[in-house]
C-alpha cells in the first residue's frame, strides 16, 4: 500500500551571486523611489489599486510601480532586464521552452516598516516571479497557498493538509512560479526598506505583447 501525492506545483528557486546587479538595481529602484510623483500604494491600499501623489502615505503604505512603471520598456532598465532574463531561462529551461519567453511586466516594490501585500496571484501571464534586492530577516516573508486549499480542508485526513508554503527570503534569491499561485507577504517589521522587483512573463508571439514596445 502506498500513497501517491499528485498535481505538484513548481517553485523555481535559487540566489543569483551578483552583487554588482543587485546594486545596479538598487540604484534604478532608488531613482524610481525619488522621481515618482503619483505611485501605487502597497499593505491595506493594494486590493483597491491605490494609487497617490501624497507622499506621506506613499512612505507609510509603500509603494509600487506596477500602475505607473513598465520597467521593460524603460532603455536605462535594459541592461538588468537583459541579465535578469538570462537568469530566468538558466532556472527554468529544464522544465520550459525558454526560446520565446519574455517580460510582459517588470516592476519594483518598496516595502517600508509594517508594509506588506495581500494574497493576490498575477493575472494575464503566464509566469510570474520576484527578485530580492535589499531584504532583512525581520523584513517579512513570503507565503504561498494553495488555490485548491478549501476543498482540500474539506477531506477528513488525520492531518491538516499542507495548502500554505512560508519562506524568508534573503538578497539575490529569484523566485518564478505560475502566475495563477496565490502568494501574499508578511508585514516588514524591521526599520530598513525591503526593496523587490517582480515580473510576469509570457511568450513574444502572445497578442498581449504587441501593445508593448519590448526593447530588443
Ligand atoms: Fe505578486
Amino acid at each position: 500500500m502506498s500513497i501517491t501525492p499528485l498535481f505538484a506545483t513548481p517553485l523555481w528557486n535559487k540566489h543569483v551571486y551578483n552583487l554588482k546587479l543587485l546594486q545596479e538595481i538598487r540604484a534604478l529602484i532608488n531613482d524610481f523611489n525619488q522621481g515618482v510623483e503619483h505611485a501605487g500604494t502597497v499593505s491595506e491600499d493594494f486590493q483597491q489599486a491605490y494609487i497617490t501623489n501624497n507622499r506621506i502615505r506613499m512612505n507609510k503604505k509603500g509603494i509600487t510601480s506596477f500602475y505607473s512603471d513598465n520597467f521593460a520598456t524603460k532603455p536605462e532598465w535594459k541592461s538588468v532586464r537583459d541579465q535578469l532574463l538570462i537568469e530566468i531561462k538558466a532556472l527554468i529551461e529544464r522544465d520550459c521552452d525558454t526560446e520565446e519567453l519574455d517580460f510582459f511586466r517588470l516592476w519594483a516594490t518598496i516595502y517600508p516598516k509594517d508594509a506588506h501585500i495581500p494574497l493576490h496571484c498575477h493575472q494575464n501571464a503566464a509566469l510570474s516571479g520576484v527578485f530580492y534586492i535589499d531584504t532583512q530577516e525581520e523584513g517579512g516573508d513570503i507565503t504561498f497557498q494553495d488555490p485548491a486549499w478549501l476543498a482540500k480542508s474539506m477531506y477528513a485526513g488525520r492531518d491538516q493538509p499542507h495548502t500554505r508554503y512560508t519562506l524568508n527570503p534573503t538578497d539575490g534569491l529569484l523566485l518564478v512560479f505560475p502566475s495563477w499561485l496565490p502568494h501574499q507577504s508578511t508585514p516588514n517589521l524591521s526599520d530598513k526598506n525591503r526593496l523587490i522587483i517582480s515580473f510576469n512573463l509570457t511568450r513574444k508571439s502572445d497578442p498581449k505583447m504587441a501593445e508593448f514596445d519590448l526593447l530588443d
